[in-house]
């Protein structure tokens, strides 16, 4: 078979033609990857990785952190270099051909459209929350949470004690989705001001938990070890990491924005490094006051191991727990708000639900902005059925795709515990950004004199180190979380050989980059 590769030069010549306008420094970058970033990771995840590390969780924030720092330097080089959309996908096309890049969009469906439920659920949490708070209505349980899972066998099968369907959070993925058919996107103005109440609502956290912290809450500070104990899978600090993995998730935004960025070479790391150290020792401090304020220590079940969040035996301890009268921080589908609710700010934790009800959508339709606008790209590149990707001669919007992926988002979060689906999504990224890594160091080698507007520094380095960071965190996620993607990639490889193989417009001699397509829909963060 030959090497089917999407000619870098054609892609170029595109993108000279394309031409934004280079408007964003480092500043509106900064706040551009802010609004994608912070969301359910530090929102809600904060529960599901003490009950993994504990207050080791700390550790986890910021070999996470880490992680992606490497990875987003990686991205922002082949970002910046290729200037179109379908990011990753467009990237490994280009460099590694087309075989890979199916895999890369097949597995950004698990990045964007899964990280879309997560978020969903994540929302969900918090409006319940909030309603219980302000109306003392709660919902049914059959209709608050999705079943937990577990293998009977090698058969997946659901227990419905934890719940039956999550409706709210199938509720904000259908609004999302509806906003995005008739063609909302995001004003620059409107994720400003999101992200104004996201980080108003966490620096009010911070400022009052942190100084009330009880050194006592950080003892044992490992209590689940580094890989977890023996008879475990996922747990420690290492574990916690593959899953708060997911609060960094979104500085692809950043990367993708290299194209409208002045002075690239400078302000791409500048709006890469700063958003992931800013975001960093935000979730450390709000993690410290978490911690701080309730104690993070792990539920355990029969012989004391740690049970994994959102299993059965996990959801049945804490319901025992909650009728004791002693709900501990891990059980807690609004980690924040509960944390200031049990120190007597029951006021500010409903604060802190309603920040969380407001800027968490604008997450949501990131993700499937970015999702829509890949499959955009897969389908006119004939990987994918052509008709997916008609323009809604009003709306000026994919509206078939956007509401097959709606669909698929609010299954998943209608369906699937949030700490379940955050795994799953994040095996699909490390997947991806393992690719572009790979991808940024073949085409030093192959093409090592072509401009490059960012270099990423020492990239012999951190190109190993991104590769090495991203299987890592990839096998410490729990085993059955991580089956998720060789099974995703399998169904991926069989739909590649009996479509996109001969369907490939590549395949048919025939090179297009859809970029200036007059009826392409528009890019996201249209300056207002
Ligand atoms: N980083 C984003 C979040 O935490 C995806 O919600």
């Amino acid at each position: 078979m030959d090497m089917r590769v999407k000619p870098l030069d054609a892609i170029l010549a595109t993108a000279r033609r394309k031409s934004l306008h280079r408007s964003l420094g480092p500043i509106q970058l900064t706040l551009l990857g802010l609004g994608a970033i912070i969301g359910t990771g530090i929102f809600v995840l904060t529960a599901a990785a003490a009950q993994k590390a504990g207050p080791g969780m700390m550790w986890s924030f910021v070999i996470a952190g880490s992680v992606c720092a490497v990875a987003a330097l990686c991205y922002a080089e082949l970002a910046a270099m290729l200037p179109v959309s379908g990011s990753a996908y467009t990237y490994t096309y280009a460099v590694l051909g087309e075989l890979l890049a199916w895999m890369v969009g097949w597995a950004l469906i698990l990045e964007y459209a899964v990280s879309a439920s997560a978020v969903s659920v994540g929302w969900s949490g918090y409006f319940m929350g909030l309603l219980k708070s302000w109306t003392g209505l709660e919902l049914p349980h059959a209709l608050a949470a999705g079943p937990a899972w577990t293998l009977d066998g090698w058969m997946p099968h659901a227990d419905f004690a934890a719940g039956v369907v999550n409706v709210p959070a199938i509720v904000v993925a259908l609004g999302v989705t509806w906003l995005l058919v008739i063609g909302t996107t995001e004003s620059a103005r409107v994720n400003a001001a999101l992200v104004a109440v996201k980080v108003a609502a966490l620096t009010m956290f911070i400022v009052v938990t942190v100084p009330g912290i009880h050194g006592e809450h950080f003892a044992p500070f490992t209590p689940n070890g580094w890989f977890g104990p023996a008879g475990t899978t996922g747990m420690g600090v290492f574990g916690a990491a593959s899953s708060i993995f997911f609060a960094y998730v979104g500085f692809d935004a950043v990367s993708t924005a290299a194209e409208e960025t002045r002075n690239p070479q400078r302000n791409v790391p500048i709006g890469l490094i700063g958003t992931l150290a800013m975001c960093t020792v935000f979730y450390l401090l709000v993690a410290a006051g978490a911690i701080g304020a309730t104690g993070a220590q792990p539920v355990t079940g029969a012989g004391g191991l740690p049970l994994q969040p959102g299993s059965a035996e996990f959801i049945a301890q804490c319901a025992a727990l909650a009728r004791s009268g002693s709900t501990p921080l891990v059980c807690s589908n609004e980690a924040l708000a509960y944390a200031l609710r049990a120190i007597n700010h029951s006021v500010l934790g409903d604060i802190m639900g309603f920040a969380a009800n407001l800027a968490l959508p604008s997450v949501i339709l990131m993700m499937m902005f970015g999702q829509t606008r890949i499959f955009f790209v897969m389908a006119r590149d004939g990987l994918l059925p052509d008709g997916l990707a008609a323009v809604h001669p009003r709306w000026k919007t994919p509206h078939r795709m956007t509401i097959i992926t709606g669909l698929f988002v609010a299954a998943g979060a209608a369906m699937l515990p949030v700490g379940q689906l955050v795994d799953i999504s994040n095996a699909g990224t490390l997947f991806a950004f393992l690719l572009v890594a790979v991808s940024v160091m073949v085409l030093r080698l192959r093409d090592p004199h072509r401009a490059r507007p960012f270099r990423t520094p020492a990239v012999f380095v951190v190109g190993p180190l991104a590769v090495f960071g991203c299987v890592f965190l990839y096998f410490s996620l729990p085993w059955l979380n991580r089956l998720v993607l060789p099974i995703w990639g399998a169904a991926g490889l069989v739909i590649y050989f009996a479509y996109g193989f001969r369907r490939s417009h590549i395949a048919r001699g025939s090179v297009e980059v859809h970029e200036l397509d007059r009826d392409a829909p528009p890019q996201p963060l249209p300056p207002v």
